[in-house]
C-alpha cells in the first residue's frame, strides 16, 4: 500500500518507516529540513519536506502523495527538557495534535485516503482512580492536575477526531512510554540526570506506568494499517506495567548510577509540582491485551526489564568504543 507517514525521521518514525518498507509498503515519510530528507531516502522512502502546521503545504504533499493511509508521528519533544511546566514544554506538540490534525485529516479527505492513523498516549492519561492497570475502555483523567490540563485536552480532540470519522477510517495507538536505543527513557538526556539523581523518586513512587520499545511501537503500527478496526483505539505497550518505585531504581542500576534520592510527596510538590507527584504516585498503566487479540502483535520486548537492560548494554557499548 501507499503510506503518508507524517514525521517520519522521529523516535517511532524511523523504525516505522523501516518496518512499512519490509513489509513491502510504499512510503512517503515527511521532515521539516533537507539534511533529514537524505536520512529518509536512505531508508527508502521519498521525502516531502513540510511543517505540519501549514496547512497549504500539508496538502499539497499529501494531494501529491496520492496514499491509501495516513499516520500521524508528529510531535514536537525533540527540544524538550524541562518538563515542570508540562504545557508550556508541550504547546507545539498540542497544536499539532489539534489544528495538524485537522490540516492533515482537511488533506487526507481531498486526496480520497482510506484509513488515518495517529499517535496518541498511554499512561498517565487514565483516570487516577480505580485498577491500576487500565484498558482503552476505561475514561481519562476527568480532574488532571493543572499543568497537564492543555496536553490531554490536545490528546482527547485529536482521539475524538479518529475515533468518529466514517471517511477516512480513524485509529488511535496510545503509545506507552518509549525507550530505545538513545531515545525516550533511553536518551542520553534521561540517563544523564539518572546519573547525575536528578530523578528523584517521589513519596511512594507507587505511580505505574507503562513502557514500549519503538521498534515493537513500529511493529504494532503496521499490525494496525493492515489489521486495525476502524473507529478504535489500542494501547500499545508491554506486558508488565509497573510502579515507579521498581523501574526507577532499576533504570539508575542499569545506567551505572546511585539509587535516586528519596523525596517526600510535600517537597515533590514544592520543587516539581502538583503534576510530577502526580506522575510518580498516583498514574496508572495500560494493557495491551486489545491490541494483542484485535492486531494480531505481541512486543517482542514483552518486559521493559529486559528490554532497557538490552538496550543500555548497547548504549555502555557504543560508549566504550
Ligand atoms: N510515547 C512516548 O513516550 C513519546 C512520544 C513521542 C516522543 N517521545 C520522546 O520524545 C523525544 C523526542 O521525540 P522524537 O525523537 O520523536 O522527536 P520530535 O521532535 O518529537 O519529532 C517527531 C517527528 O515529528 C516531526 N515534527 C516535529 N515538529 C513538526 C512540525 N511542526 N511539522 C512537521 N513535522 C514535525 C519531526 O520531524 P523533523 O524534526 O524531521 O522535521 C519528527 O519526524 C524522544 O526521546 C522520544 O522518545 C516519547
Amino acid at each position: 500500500m501507499r503510506i503518508f507517514v507524517a514525521g517520519a525521521t522521529g523516535a517511532v518514525g524511523r523504525p516505522l518507516v523501516a518496518a512499512l518498507i519490509a513489509a513491502g509498503h510504499s512510503v512517503v515519510g515527511t521532515t521539516r529540513t533537507a539534511a533529514k530528507a537524505e536520512l529518509i531516502k536512505r531508508m527508502g522512502a521519498e521525502p516531502a519536506i513540510v511543517d505540519g502546521l501549514d496547512a497549504p503545504a500539508i496538502r499539497a504533499a499529501v494531494v501529491a502523495a496520492k496514499p491509501e493511509i495516513i499516520i500521524d508521528q508528529m510531535t514536537d519533544l525533540a527540544a524538550v527538557t524541562d518538563v515542570r511546566h508540562f504545557d508550556r514544554a508541550f504547546a507545539t506538540t498540542n497544536k499539532l495534535r489539534t489544528q495538524g490534525t485537522d490540516f492533515l485529516l482537511a488533506a487526507a479527505r481531498e486526496a480520497g485516503v482510506k484509513r488515518f492513523i495517529a499517535q496518541s498516549f498511554c499512561g498517565w492519561t487514565y483516570d487516577r482512580s480505580g485498577e491500576p492497570v487500565k484498558t482503552e475502555a476505561d475514561v481519562l483523567d476527568v480532574d488532571p492536575p493543572e499543568e497537564l490540563r492543555r496536553t490531554l485536552e490536545a490528546i482527547q480532540y485529536l482521539e475524538d477526531a479518529l475515533t468518529s470519522l466514517a471517511t477516512p477510517e480513524g485509529i488511535v495507538l496510545r503509545y506507552g512510554s518509549f525507550y530505545g536505543p538513545d531515545t525516550g527513557m533511553l536518551s542520553r538526556a534521561m540517563i544523564d540526570q539518572v546519573r547525575r539523581r536528578r530523578v528523584p523518586l517521589i513519596g511512594g513512587g507507587g505511580g505505574r506506568w507503562s513502557f514500549i520499545h519503538v521498534d515493537d511501537a513500529a511493529a504494532a503500527t503496521v499490525a494496525a494499517v493492515e489489521r486495525g478496526k476502524p473507529g478504535e483505539i489500542y494501547n500499545i505497550v508491554d506486558d508488565e506495567p509497573a510502579p515507579v518505585s521498581e523501574w526507577l531504581p532499576a533504570l539508575a542500576t542499569l545506567v551505572g548510577a546511585r539509587p535516586p534520592i528519596r523525596v517526600p510527596a510535600w517537597l515533590g510538590r514544592l520543587f516539581a509540582g502538583e503534576h510530577l507527584v502526580s506522575m510518580m504516585t498516583e498514574v496508572r498503566a495500560g494493557s495491551n491485551a486489545k491490541a494483542r487479540r484485535e492486531l494480531g502483535w505481541q512486543p517482542a520486548h514483552p518486559s521493559w526489564r529486559q528490554g532497557f537492560a538490552e538496550v543500555a548494554s548497547g548504549a555502555t557499548a557504543q560508549h566504550a568504543a
